[in-house]
């Protein structure tokens, strides 16, 4: 099958870009910008999900699609930039190019815990969801790197302002196969769950991960409102309990491999 993966050159995205390669899938990247970590396997095709450009002519050919990319920032200009506009320009192109499937990568609990970024993800899975080529929305818990990318953005000098997220976070492995089971699969649409194998604490694993990295000192950001009750109810754990997969300590040794 051809597979483009729409923000391939991400942290979720890499993963699954790899996953399809393995599986003997040919792979176009779709990002704004090329990185130098694109297997040599893939093509790289430069589109603008907010803007359109680029995606008729990359998304031609391409049998399915699985949406991985993410807006550029957390402004609400931002969000629904790339999360409604971005979203009605992929699916009316993939849909003019007569794309099969899709596959978008979501959040475990968007629609219990009422934040801004998480209301803009739930607009893109209706987007998604209703569009003209069928589409399969995976839900994942909080990514491994999950840490690392919330101690970079939430830096303020000295010290990074880590939020009180219960959290079970998965490995983005396990993350791709399941976006690529869910590709490959013949199944009706629908909406599934993954998430890792225990629950964490985010200003626990910010601190486990800079004992390794360095950086700034964490401090714990406690939650206020619906959202903060939401959380401390477990809003972004899976429902059922932990699945399977490698741990958050399994993720750190290999940082030190
Ligand atoms: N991080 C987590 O723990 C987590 C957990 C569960 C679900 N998710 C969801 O998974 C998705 C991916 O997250 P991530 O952390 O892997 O994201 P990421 O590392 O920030 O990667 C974002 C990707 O989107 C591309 N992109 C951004 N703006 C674009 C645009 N206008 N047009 C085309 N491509 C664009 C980026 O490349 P360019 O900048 O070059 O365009 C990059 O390839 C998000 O929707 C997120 O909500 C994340």
């Amino acid at each position: 099958m051809h597979i483009a993966v729409v923000g391939g050159t991400g942290v979720a995205g890499r993963a699954v870009v790899n996953e399809s390669l393995n599986r003997g899938h040919e792979v176009t990247v779709q990002a704004r910008r090329p990185n130098d970590r694109i297997p040599a396997a893939a093509r790289f095709a430069s589109v603008d999900v907010v803007t359109g450009a680029g995606l008729t002519q990359a998304l031609s050919g391409v049998d399915g699609l699985i949406e991985c990319g993410n807006a550029a920032g957390q402004r609400q200009g931002q969000l629904d930039a790339y999360f409604r506009t971005g979203s009605a320009n992929l699916t009316a192109a993939a849909r003019d190019a007569g794309v099969a499937r899709m596959v978008l990568l979501s959040i475990v609990g968007i629609d219990k815990v009422p934040m801004k970024y998480y209301r803009a993800k739930l607009g893109q899975e209706e987007v998604l969801r209703n569009a003209d080529v069928p589409c399969s929305v995976v839900r994942a818990t909080q990514f491994h790197q999950f840490a690392l990318q919330m101690l970079a953005r939430m830096k303020l000098g000295p010290v990074s302002v880590i939020p009180a997220l219960r959290t079970q976070p998965v490995a983005t492995t396990i993350v791709a196969r399941t976006l690529v089971d869910a590709l490959e699969a013949q199944d009706p649409p629908g909406i599934s769950m993954i998430g890792g194998p225990q629950e964490e604490y985010l200003p626990d694993l910010c601190r486990r991960l800079r004992a390794i990295i360095g950086g700034p000192r964490v401090i714990r950001l406690p939650l206020l409102g619906a959202a903060g009750r939401a959380i401390r109810e477990g809003g972004l754990l899976l429902p059922d309990g932990p699945t399977g997969g490698p741990g958050f300590d399994d993720w750190l040794a290999s940082l030190q491999d």
